[in-house]
């Protein structure tokens, strides 16, 4: 079976791709620790320079898989989601994510920790937290209203509202809009940008813009905790329910 994380590298550029296309690249607790290991090997290595995310076509990715969630609400599985979190917060190599498709929850959230991405004009991005009974993550209570202001965020993280590929461009989540042929050569060309720059002053300076990252890893805990209350919920086991009997 091919792996559902193939980690990747050229040119100095660490490649983390998604790779479940049955499930739209929905995240199992095994695909985290993948991802988690493959951003901490970047941040140890000299090498790599930066790391760009991927999904594959039609589908970046359909957020935390859903019978996770609902092992997870039965006490059976261990937070590992929250250590990529923290992985995704301290990681110190710059993050480029390239998107296909569908981008929901961790999939959109994800990117708010992103320094460039690009997207194909067929994305899509979402956050159905509140359908699902559950609240934002990743930091994105903060993270969202900070980058594009509290009337987007809320429209995406709280009401549930998708954003097209140019409302969230327009929105500042993401930087550019290229035809499907061109994504992985736009991401690549923006990753190599960046790779050619002083690694020294490139670190300091994204280290800089990104502010107290103990306020964001404290955000990130915050979260967790009220999320693993309301995975236990009626509203979110009801939810879960629904979307594996939706095609029954
Ligand atoms: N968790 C578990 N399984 C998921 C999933 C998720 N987050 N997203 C998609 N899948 C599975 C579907 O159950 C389906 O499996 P099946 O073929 O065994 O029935 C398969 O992936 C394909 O999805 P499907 O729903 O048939 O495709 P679609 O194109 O009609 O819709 C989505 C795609 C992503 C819009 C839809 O699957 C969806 O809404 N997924 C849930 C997204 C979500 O809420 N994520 C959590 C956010 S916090």
């Amino acid at each position: 079976m091919p792996a559902e994380i193939v980690v990747t590298e050229e040119d100095g550029i660490r490649i983390v791709r998604m790779n479940r296309p049955d499930k739209k690249n929905a995240l199992t607790q095994p695909m985290y620790e993948a991802m988690t290991r493959a951003l901490r090997e970047a941040e140890a290595s000299e090498a790599i320079r930066c790391v760009v995310l991927t999904g594959g076509p039609g589908a970046f990715c359909a957020g935390s898989d859903i019978s996770d969630f609902q092992k997870r609400a039965e006490g059976g599985l261990k937070p590992i989601t929250v250590d990529f979190l923290h992985a995704l917060v301290r990681n110190p190599k710059p993050l480029l994510a390239a998107v296909d498709g569908l981008a929901i929850g961790i999939g959109t959230t994800m990117l708010l920790h992103c320094d460039y991405v690009v997207a194909t004009s067929a994305a899509t991005f979402a956050t159905p937290f509140t359908r699902l009974g559950l609240i934002p993550e990743a930091a994105s209570s903060l993270l969202g209203p900070m980058r594009m202001g509290h009337a987007r965020a809320f429209a995406l993280l709280v009401m549930g509202r998708s954003m097209s590929a140019e409302e969230a461009k327009a929105a500042g989540l993401i930087n550019a809009v290229v035809d499907a042929d061109a994504l992985e050569k736009a991401v690549l060309q923006a990753a190599r940008e960046i790779a050619a720059l002083p690694a020294g002053a490139v670190a300091l300076a994204r280290k800089l813009m990104r502010g107290d990252l103990d306020e964001l890893s404290r955000r990130v805990d915050t979260e967790a905790m009220h999320f693993k209350e309301r995975l236990q919920s009626e509203e979110a086991r009801a939810a879960f329910a629904a979307f594996f009997a939706r095609k029954k």
